[in-house]
């Protein structure tokens, strides 16, 4: 029980309840500039910029407190126990192994992987981050299938809505289907394009890609306004109203929001995160993001179920970031191999994140079966732990090409994107975990 017994007690306790937040903000300030700005990129900022020298801090802190509402008895081992007794494999706990059978694709096979993603084209010396394979506890993780994946989905339309991480699954799965069926993109939308479809002809497979970093109503942080303006309880229709279209969707979020932001709901200000000056409340993240993915998944319930259309939703859980060191030195994800089992626990931000998530999977079952909505089907792709273990995944500074062409690995600076994935890479797991369970649901 917390009691105060003094005005001084309740600012001290208010400022420990939020410096982890406001620390963690100044991770994403460095990652939008470079990955999340369309923009191209700017020559790098100077040195003296505090979150520069801050950016090391995240990892150093003491985990954040747990989201001011956590009152509920549910725990993560629960969801888990729940599940294995369900499906006859819990994917999501296991570890990597040696493998040498390399990955099904690379640039040569695939055309279309990200400029950033592309590791091995852009010089990327130590390969061995590619021969590891994710062995659940339980069972074996067959390689991924894709003749199997697309013969499931015939006829279907399968979209990824969110972030970045949203798109770099994707381009994971385009990829793994491009190794035996050639996609033709049909459309494209939006800087960067940011609303891509494709359709696999000899399976009539359609996937698509919508941007979508809140999965609600937002305005993104630009040069006028310094902040993201997130509106809760109204969901984004860029996506939403063409929910009709589509027979299988993946959420993907996370990272945005711990940006600076101001969050409303119901047509008031809620409060917002990391804006001194503006005389809003700080009420952190972990909230908001619960209630983004609530309107979200109440509206996919509501909508298809109202027409009495089925759809399987997956929640891919958060992928954590990397950082050793400073995001624009050389060295800031330096690992080259996975962390071994009960090297690195699952804690912090990672943890709340990811506990958000399924708890709000959990939460969204519960809604469909009192709406007897029989054809909704959910579950958390739950990578959190699998990411964590894979520091040697990321591009690093092989997001542009040569890094260190002109003056060796002594340069003083340069970019790093230790968040996304290398293309072929660690992310490609997901997707294997992903057939596996669309496999559950389809046969
Ligand atoms: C890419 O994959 C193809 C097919 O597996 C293979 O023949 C080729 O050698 C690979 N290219 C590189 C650069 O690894
Ligand atoms: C292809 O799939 C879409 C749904 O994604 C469907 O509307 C369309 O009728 C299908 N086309 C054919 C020729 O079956
Ligand atoms: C801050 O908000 C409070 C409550 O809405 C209001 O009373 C106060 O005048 C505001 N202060 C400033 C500086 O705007």
């Amino acid at each position: 029980m917390v009691t105060f017994n003094s005005f001084k007690d309740q600012t001290l306790f208010l400022t420990k309840k939020f410096l982890p937040w406001t620390l963690y903000i100044l991770l994403p300030f460095a990652l939008l500039r470079l990955f999340f700005s369309p923009l191209p990129f700017l020559p790098p900022p100077d040195s003296n910029l505090p979150h520069a020298s801050l950016l090391t801090i995240p990892s150093l802190s003491p985990p954040p407190p747990p989201p001011p509402s956590s009152s509920s008895d549910f725990t993560a081992e629960e969801a888990g126990a729940k599940q294995a007794s369900i499906s006859p494999c819990d994917y999501f706990n296991g570890k990597w192994f040696r493998d040498r059978r390399g990955p099904l694709y690379n640039d040569t096979t695939c055309s279309t992987i990200k400029h950033g993603r592309n590791c091995i084209a852009h010089g990327r010396p130590d390969l061995s981050y590619l021969y590891w394979r994710w062995k659940p506890t339980q069972c074996n993780l067959p390689m991924f299938d894709p003749q199997a994946f697309l013969q499931l989905l015939i006829n279907k339309h399968l979209a990824f809505v969110g972030d970045s991480m949203a798109r770099n699954q994707l381009e994971s799965l385009l990829c793994l289907l491009s190794s035996a069926s050639t996609p033709n993109l049909v459309f494209q939308n939006g800087e960067d394009s940011k609303f891509r479809r494709w359709i696999f002809p000899s399976h009539n497979l359609t996937l698509s890609i919508y941007w979508s970093p809140f999965l609600v109503k937002g305005i993104e942080k630009s040069s006028e306004q310094n902040y993201n303006k997130l509106y809760l309880d109204i969901v984004d229709e860029r996506w939403a109203s063409e929910l009709g279209q589509m027979d299988l969707v993946v959420l993907s979020i996370g990272h945005w929001f711990l940006l600076p932001a101001v969050y409303y709901e119901f047509d008031s200000v809620l409060g917002c995160h990391y804006c001194p000056g503006m005389n809003h409340t700080e009420i952190g993240f972990y909230e908001v993001l619960r209630k983004a993915f609530r309107t979200a998944l109440n509206n996919i319930i509501e909508r298809k179920s109202a027409k009495g259309e089925a759809i399987d939703v997956t929640v891919t859980t958060f992928s954590p970031s990397h950082f050793e060191g400073e995001w624009d030195k050389a060295g800031a994800c330096p690992k080259t191999k996975p962390y071994r089992k009960g090297e690195k626990e699952l804690e912090g931000m990672d943890s709340d994140m990811r506990k958000v998530e399924i708890e709000e999977v959990e939460a969204a079952k519960e809604k469909a079966k009192n709406y007897k909505y029989e054809g909704f089907r959910l579950e958390a792709l739950d990578v959190t732990k699998l990411a964590l273990m894979r520091p040697d995944g990321h591009p690093g500074p092989y997001m542009n090409p040569f890094p260190f062409a002109n003056g060796g690995h002594n340069q003083e600076r340069v970019q790093n994107d230790c968040v996304h994935w290398c293309l072929p890479g660690p992310i490609d797991t997901w997707n294997e975990i992903f057939l596996e369970m669309v496999k559950k649901w389809r046969i």
